[in-house]
């Protein structure tokens, strides 16, 4: 049996604006949020716990609380939105209707300009997801677009609908293996 925990990053100055990608710090809130889920880890005393997170600020602060060895990897930064990082959707909609329209079309598939698609961070996931199938005891802190994929790899969801699984802030996502079967519960922090 497998155990492995996920949590997205508190809530950053970004998400408060809705801007999509960057590098922002937490807010106010996403900063409650990590002594809220360093307190809930802890009182879980899970043995040999590790923490991964990606590179990105927002998941590190996330996890600083935290008392457990942690390692940051490229491969769980957020998808990367190239020419349309920092914008909103309004924005989006504004300066790059077509873009929209076509990733709205085939989200799976769609690549921001001089960025990523879904696929593409399916993909560069590839050596995280197979050193996770081997690992228990794990939690991952990284982001929407990054823990749809990682989700959808584990709960075996249809690829059209990984661009869409529900990843909510604030919400710690623990999910046990065993053969073929598996078991996911989560646990939203009250903040
Ligand atoms: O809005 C938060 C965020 O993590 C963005 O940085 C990212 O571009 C987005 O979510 C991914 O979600 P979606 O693919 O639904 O736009």
């Amino acid at each position: 049996q497998q155990t492995l925990y996920f949590s997205r990053h508190g809530e950053s100055e970004f998400n408060v604006v809705g801007k999509i990608g960057g590098d922002a710090p937490l807010s106010p809130r996403g900063r409650l949020y990590s002594q809220c889920l360093a307190k809930h880890i802890h009182a879980l005393k899970i043995p040999s716990l590790q923490v991964w997170t990606s590179t990105l600020q927002r998941t590190r602060a996330t996890s600083a609380n935290i008392q457990a060895p942690q390692q940051h990897l490229h491969e769980l930064d957020e998808i990367f939105s190239g020419d349309c990082e920092g914008f909103t959707y309004e924005d989006l909609q504004e300066h790059f209707p077509k873009e929209l329209a076509l990733r709205d079309k085939e989200k799976l598939k769609y690549r921001y300009p001089r960025g990523e698609s879904y696929i593409d961070v399916t993909q560069r996931l590839t050596p995280v997801l197979t050193q996770l199938e081997c690992e228990t005891n794990v939690l991952t802190v990284s982001h929407q677009a990054v823990l749809r994929c990682i989700l959808g790899y584990f709960l075996e969801t249809p690829p059209d609908e990984i661009p869409y699984v529900h990843v909510p802030l604030h919400t710690i996502i623990k999910i046990t293996l065993q053969g073929f079967n598996y078991n996911m519960e989560t646990v939203k922090m009250p903040i």
